[in-house]
């Protein structure tokens, strides 16, 4: 007879010392999971920290495997029941995004889904894609709505080549591939597409985009201009408390008759109007709200109808998402 630990499910995460991913780990630990994770510097031990103390929640494994490393998947994944591909290089500065970005994103969606085949005891792929998949487009307008039919237009990306192009062009591409490979390899994949995240986080670090999220309340300039360059690029500001996504992830992970694409977004809103709601809940920050002929209407918003219809409710609304957030920051001395 199985003992109850043979029982216990195994999950992989790709990519552990994330802001999302360390957290998913967490929650998988508190559900019972045993978690295999994956870092690219097991040796570099700050950067790890945060995970080492989450062993005592439970069986947590450590391994190190790069995406560009074709094999290195195999020993984290071999034996998993669910595999999460979290993992994404980001570098928003890059000269280079081909390189930098798009061909590693891709390998790494083959590398890790290869391994997952090989597994043979893997019985669901959930990979993080990201809202830049769905919403980014040439059309004009306001009040477009945005769902899993909706594709980024990465022709558009490639040959405009806008501010931070890359980043957007790597995740449209790789989640492709993954809808590609996991056809051809009859691998069950869901890919979970959420907006921008903020809220408290586990790493050393704080994470960038808690520092975009909260770049009116900072008064940090170079990232208030991001906010703006995003809503322009991205058609909306577009923001989810990160525990709400990595609820998602497990649920999906869970949910036998979940299928296909899943957008993730608590709250679509834009610069001025989430300006305006910060300016009024922390009067304290004297955040601006006069962005002259800056467009104060989002031209889109994107759809979490799928996963509200699957089952799902979101837990964390805009004001847990700040108020949470301020409270963070203010514990790591960067608010007052
Ligand atoms: N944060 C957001 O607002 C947001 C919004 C929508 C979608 N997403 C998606 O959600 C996922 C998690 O985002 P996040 O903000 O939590 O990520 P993050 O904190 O920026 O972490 C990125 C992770 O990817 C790993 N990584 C980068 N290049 C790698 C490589 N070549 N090989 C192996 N691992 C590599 C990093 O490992 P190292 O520690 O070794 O650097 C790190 O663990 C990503 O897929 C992202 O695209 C994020």
């Amino acid at each position: 007879m199985a003992d109850q630990f043979s029982q216990k499910k195994t999950a992989c995460v790709v990519g552990g010392t994330g802001f999302m991913a360390s957290l998913l780990i967490k929650l998988l630990l508190q559900k019972g999971y045993a978690v295999n994770t994956t870092v690219r510097d097991p040796d570099n031990k700050k950067k790890i920290s945060h995970l080492t103390a989450l062993q005592e929640l439970g069986e947590l494994k450590l391994f190190g495997a790069d995406l560009t490393d074709e094999g290195s998947f195999d020993a984290p994944i071999a034996g998993s029941d669910i595999v999460f591909h979290v993992a994404t290089p980001v570098n928003f500065a890059s000269e280079d995004p081909e390189n930098d970005m798009i061909k590693p994103a891709i390998q790494g969606v083959q590398n890790v889904l290869k391994a997952c085949a090989k597994a043979k005891t893997v019985k669901r792929v959930v990979l993080t894609s990201s809202a830049a998949t769905v919403s980014i487009n040439t059309q004009n307008g306001t009040g477009l709505v945005m769902d899993e039919k909706s594709w980024t237009d990465v022709e558009f990306l490639s040959s405009e080549k806008p501010p931070t192009w890359g980043y957007p062009a790597s995740k449209t591409l790789a989640e492709k591939e993954a809808w590609k490979f996991a056809q051809e390899n009859n691998i069950d994949l869901i890919t979970v597409i959420p907006s921008l995240m903020a809220g408290p986080s586990l790493t050393p670090d704080i994470p960038s985009s808690a520092g975009l999220a909260m770049s009116l309340i900072t008064g940090n300039e170079f990232l208030i201009n991001g906010m703006k360059g995003m809503q322009m690029l991205s058609g909306s500001i577009s923001i989810t408390h990160v525990e709400d996504v990595c609820r998602a992830h497990i649920f999906l992970a869970e949910k036998e008759s979940a299928s296909g694409r899943y957008i993730c977004c608590a709250v679509n809103t834009s610069v001025t109007e989430l300006a305006k709601f910060l300016n009024k809940r922390y009067p304290e920050y004297k955040v601006p709200t006069d962005f002259g002929d800056f467009p104060s209407k989002a031209k889109l918003s994107i759809s979490s109808e799928k996963l509200l219809k699957e089952g799902f409710s979101f837990k964390l609304g805009i004001e847990e998402i700040y108020d949470q957030t301020v409270e963070y920051f203010k514990a790591k001395g960067l608010l007052k």
